[in-house]
């Protein structure tokens, strides 16, 4: 038998054969331990990102993911734990009011999310922008969140899935990011080291998507699925619009703003049908409702009566932040400047290409193209017309909001790449379907 090595491995997959178990934990091990090289991961990312992995293989890939760290567990707490995850998208800030409205039904949300990258917002990021608010949370620190509030908004701790974190900055770097294997594997990987019993995935198609294409989404979706089923793991996936940004607020602060709307029984149309249906579909899971429909009944009255409000308040407390936020929107970071982007044309406004419409946001200051970047929490776009909308030359069409003027020129150029003002919009709805299997 030929022995196990990094360079034998690659070429196994390079040739299109199956790994083995071992082979992926020792290969896995060896990369989290400094052993295996950048360049030797990168050269077997790349092979999957060609080859693919089998059914077993990404099972036992996700499982050696998850071995090289520590697994989080809330087994002290007597209510379910249930969690949502999005693929990622523009705008899509729902996590912030979903787990605090979650969280007043009884059912905590050990919601361990990640930060922006590439044209996508991410949900730490948009949390940090409250003056104070921590998201770097010992382990001892979210059992104590989850305890007081239901609710711990934290970030990959060094000891969770640590293959991930350095995989996934590898794969951001070298162009590795779009394969259904890899997404796979390190949003579950991730997931599944968190301690709960139940999981909505929110896999998003359309221009701002990750993978755009309805019928991958569900190729993921269903990987996804299989994956937590087979570690006891309720999984259930929707898939949703990202052929427009999410609301009507891209950029941290602004979608603060927008977060609070919601939870106190307001906010745009959207984000309050995604934030019903994913706590309903948690409610359910956690045998809190009956029904999702019963479900998104309770999350909606969590909304509307300032319950999920106050849990917010008592999360931001908990966490070091400012809870006086959710009343003087004065106290969180804001833009020094604001421009209008005026409809060039009367007509129907569209959106062909959403991941323009986040970079517009990441040219002003609100991105990364590096995870070590700092980002300007201030600035971002106010979309002021919807898709389907018909609009009139001259109506502002987008706020800017701007630090001195930085990357203006090049937001608006890539504003005007993803709108257009058309004779009509094909209908698009916001929630394509449920996958459960
Ligand atoms: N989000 C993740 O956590 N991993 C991916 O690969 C893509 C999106």
């Amino acid at each position: 038998m030929r022995a196990v090595n990094a360079i034998s491995i690659i070429q196994k997959k390079r040739d299109r054969n199956e790994l083995t178990r071992e082979e992926m934990s020792f290969f896995l091990k060896g990369y989290v331990a400094g052993d295996i090289s950048q360049h030797q991961a990168a050269a077997l990312v790349t092979s999957i990102f060609l080859n693919g992995l089998t059914d077993r293989e990404l099972t036992d890939w996700t499982r050696a993911m998850i071995d090289t760290g520590t697994r989080l567990s809330f087994h002290e707490l007597p209510q379910a734990k249930i969690d949502k995850h999005s693929t990622g998208g523009v705008g899509d800030k729902v996590s912030i009011p979903l787990a605090p409205a979650v969280a007043a039904c009884g059912v905590a949300v050990p919601m361990i999310s990640g930060r922006g990258l590439g044209h996508t917002g991410g949900t730490l990021d948009k949390l940090e922008s409250i003056p104070g608010f921590r998201v770097r949370l010992s382990e001892a620190e979210l059992h104590r969140c989850l305890d007081r509030t239901n609710v711990a908004f934290g970030a990959q701790t060094d000891d969770l899935v640590p293959a991930d974190k350095k995989l996934y900055a590898l794969r951001d770097a070298i162009g590795m990011v779009e394969s259904v294997p890899l997404i796979a594997s390190s949003i579950m990987s991730k997931k599944l080291a968190e301690g709960i019993e139940g999981l909505v995935l929110d896999v998003k198609f359309g221009s701002g998507a990750f993978k755009p294409d309805v019928e991958e989404g569900a190729e993921l979706a269903k990987k996804m699925i299989a994956l937590g089923r087979g570690m006891d793991v309720d999984v259930v996936a929707y898939q949703t619009a990202m052929d427009r940004p999410l609301g009507r607020a891209v950029g941290h602060a602004l979608e603060i703003v927008e977060s609070v709307e919601c939870l106190a029984g307001g906010g745009p149309h959207d984000l309050r049908e995604l934030v019903l249906l994913f706590g309903g579909e948690m409610l359910r899971m956690a045998r809190v409702a009956p029904s999702v429909e019963d479900g998104k009944r309770r999350i909606a009255d969590a909304l509307d009566s300032g319950r999920a409000l106050r849990v917010f308040q008592k999360v931001i407390e908990e966490q070091g932040g400012d809870p006086s936020i959710v009343l003087r929107r004065d106290k969180l970071p804001r833009a020094s400047g604001v421009e209008p982007l005026k409809a060039w044309d009367e007509g129907v406004l569209d959106y062909v290409d959403v991941r323009a419409i986040g970079l517009a946001a990441s040219e002003l200051g609100g991105g990364r193209r590096d995870i070590n970047d700092v980002i300007d929490p201030a600035v971002g776009l106010v979309l002021r017309a919807e898709r389907g909308e018909r609009v009139k030359r001259g109506q502002t069409l987008v706020e800017v909001h701007h630090t001195d003027g930085k990357g203006l020129a090049e937001c608006e150029k890539l504003l005007r790449k993803g709108l257009v003002i058309g004779p009509e919009v094909a209908p698009s709805p916001l929630v394509l379907g449920r996958i459960e299997s």
